[in-house]
């Protein structure tokens, strides 16, 4: 019966703004993050153009919930309640 569960989905603002004040190195955090755990097929991710939020990013969706000015210690922390959330 399990199994069929949705995969956590992250919509990452590629904006240059978003970009350049640090979701290209979220990017690389969350690659990073999901081969260590082996979470693929567990996570989507997904880039998305700017939504004109650029003064509160750098921005990132997890399942639908806006995050803003996520750095790297905010993104690792999201990945694991998410996933423990999910188990
Ligand atoms: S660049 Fe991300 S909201 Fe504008």
């Amino acid at each position: 019966m399990s199994g069929t569960k949705q995969p956590l989905e992250l919509a990452i603002c590629m904006g240059s703004s978003c970009f350049s004040r640090g979701n290209k190195r979220n990017i690389k955090l969350i690659k990073e993050y999901i081969e260590r755990h082996g979470l693929c097929g567990k996570v989507v991710m997904k880039g998305h153009l700017c939504e004109g939020l650029c003064k509160d990013g750098p921005n990132l969706t997890v399942d639908g919930q806006v995050f803003n000015c996520v750095d790297s210690a905010t993104i690792l922390a999201l990945l694991d309640q998410h996933l423990k959330i999910q188990e």
